[in-house]
């Protein structure tokens, strides 16, 4: 069998956001964090229309939302100060929220306020969401989507920060340089997160 062609990483556009949600939401079907938060017959469904909120209403506008051919997978970054919404972010994605989110909209704001306490001050880009299509895991879709702004970080010798939903992917964010920070405890016996932080090469 050939060996998987390397994938070929590009700035993702508008024209890119009804794939690559459908692609987040796959890679994130088994998410401990989002599955704990809005459990639901049609969580998939819920899950890609939060992805194409973020997406079109936060994401899009910063250029940092990076993808392949085929939408294999993406990798979702927020400049440095731009990770804390803004109110006038919170009513441009209230309407889509509540309808992502549904009856969970209240305990989903509580766990990420909880979240949100934790989010280091100072200056650095932020890695909102990172996920490969289940059927192309493990072929480095995911480590090719998070060399652009990794480059970037230490050209511009500026930290990294992310929040890992799962304890398999520590090893994996620590290959590219994060170091964990905190095991975060969700309220309400929730999933743990793993809080970790990058600092620039050289
Ligand atoms: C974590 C993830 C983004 C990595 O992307 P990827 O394209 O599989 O990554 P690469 O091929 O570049 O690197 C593979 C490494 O990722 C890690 N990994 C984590 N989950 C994996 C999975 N389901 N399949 C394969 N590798 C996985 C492993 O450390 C693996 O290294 P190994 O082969 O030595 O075990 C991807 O597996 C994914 O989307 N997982 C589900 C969603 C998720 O957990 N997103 C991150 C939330 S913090």
């Amino acid at each position: 069998m050939a060996a998987p062609s390397s994938p070929n990483v590009r700035t993702a556009t508008s024209a890119d956001v009804a794939a690559l949600s459908d692609t987040l939401a796959r890679a994130f079907a088994d998410d401990p964090v989002t599955t704990w938060i809005f459990p639901s017959a049609s969580y998939h469904d819920r899950l890609r229309r939060y992805f194409v909120m973020h997406l079109d209403k936060i994401a899009m506008r910063h250029d940092l939302t990076y993808t392949t051919e085929g939408n294999r997978g993406g990798a979702i970054w927020l400049p440095p100060g731009a990770w804390e919404l803004t109110p006038r972010d919170i009513l441009r994605t209230l309407p889509a929220t509540v309808r992502a989110l549904g009856p969970r909209l209240a305990f989903a704001l509580r766990t990420v306020l909880h979240i949100e306490r934790r989010h280091p001050r100072a200056p650095h880009y932020y890695l909102a969401t990172l996920g490969t299509h289940p059927s192309h895991q493990g072929q480095g879709v995911g480590s090719a989507l998070l060399q652009p702004v990794l480059d970037r970080c230490d050209r511009e010798g500026l930290p990294a920060y992310l929040e890992s939903s799962k304890e398999r992917n520590v090893p994996f964010y620590a290959r590219h340089g994060f170091a964990v920070t905190e095991e975060l405890a969700l309220p309400g016996g929730g999933p743990p997160l793993w809080l970790m932080w990058r600092e620039p090469k050289g």
